[in-house]
């Protein structure tokens, strides 16, 4: 796809950080936009800002978690502009755990926002935009979706299942010659609020406490290394670039992979498991 002048986009977590970084990108580029998020305020902001530059956008309340909500968000964009032609299934959360201390339902959460959001997505979207006769699916997973570090239990499955949900999409597509394309986004380190959204979604009483369950410590830690992260912005402008240049995979931080070519290595040298 490289003509996005007058092409609708639905970005999922599209009031904040990097789905706010693609929505600011894609109306630059003359894209018309449905974004969906759980934050009505933060869309009705953003929808005032990015409709004063402009742009045409309209905002829906959405929980990615569930089809219903899906299916009304494809009903908003198809009663807005008449069609889709690319879907970010972006909306994602996420809370450091040591896989011990994990509660089910945060299993749960997570796996339900991260991995059966995408899925959703894909399963409502695909045949709105191949009806188009061109267009593409994007998914938001991590570099957590290529190596599974510690403390993210939940969120490596997703983000693995993520990459596994995009990449057989993709090959599915190319195998029956269908006019639409796919791609991953594997972020490094953004400078977003996601650390902060996910402590506030997280269902139940149960908030991070500093005893190792959810760890105050490892929490801090990663928000430090968020906040000497990539500008969300530029990460929209690098998914809209790829988006037109046909790339599957999306790195922000492509020297990273060394860490997945070292997993590679140790799997046919000694069958061990190096640190992430
Ligand atoms: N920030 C990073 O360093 C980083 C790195 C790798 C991957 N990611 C991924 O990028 C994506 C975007 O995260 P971000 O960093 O921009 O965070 P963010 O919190 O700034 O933005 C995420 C948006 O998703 C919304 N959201 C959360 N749960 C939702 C739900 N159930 N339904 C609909 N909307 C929901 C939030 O309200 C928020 O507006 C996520 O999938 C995240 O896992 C982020």
């Amino acid at each position: 796809m490289q003509d996005f002048n007058g092409r609708v986009a639905v970005i999922t977590g599209g009031a904040s950080g990097i789905g706010l970084g693609m929505a600011r990108a894609f109306a630059g580029a003359g894209m018309k936009l449905v974004l969906g998020d759980l934050d009505t305020e933060a869309l009705d902001a953003v929808t005032e800002e990015l409709t004063t530059a402009g742009a045409e956008v309209v905002g829906r309340r959405c929980d990615v978690s569930q089809p219903s909500e899906i299916e009304a968000l494809a009903d908003r964009a198809i009663d807005t502009y008449g069609g889709v032609n690319v879907l970010c299934n972006n909306a994602g959360i996420g809370i450091p755990t040591a896989t011990h201390k994990m509660k089910l339902d945060d299993w749960r959460w997570i796996i339900d926002v991260d991995l059966w959001g995408p899925i959703y997505g894909v399963h409502t979207f695909l045949p709105l935009i191949e009806e188009q006769g061109e267009g593409h699916i994007n998914a938001t997973s991590s570099m957590a979706g290529l190596i599974a570090g510690g403390m993210m239990g939940a969120y490596n499955v997703a983000k693995h299942g993520v990459v596994a949900l995009m990449a057989t999409l993709e090959r599915d597509l190319r195998g029956r010659k269908s006019p639409i394309t796919a791609s991953v986004l594997c972020p490094g380190p953004i400078n977003t609020n996601i650390s902060r959204h996910s402590v506030q979604y997280r269902p139940g009483q149960a908030k991070p406490k500093a005893d190792g369950e959810t760890s105050g410590k490892v929490a801090s830690s990663i928000q430090a290394i968020l906040e000497r992260g990539m500008d969300p912005d530029e990460v929209g402008r690098l998914v809209l670039e790829a988006i037109g240049s046909g790339q599957f995979w999306i790195l922000t931080h492509p020297r990273w992979t060394k860490t997945l070519q070292k997993q590679l290595d140790a799997m046919n040298d000694d069958w061990s498991l190096p640190k992430a």
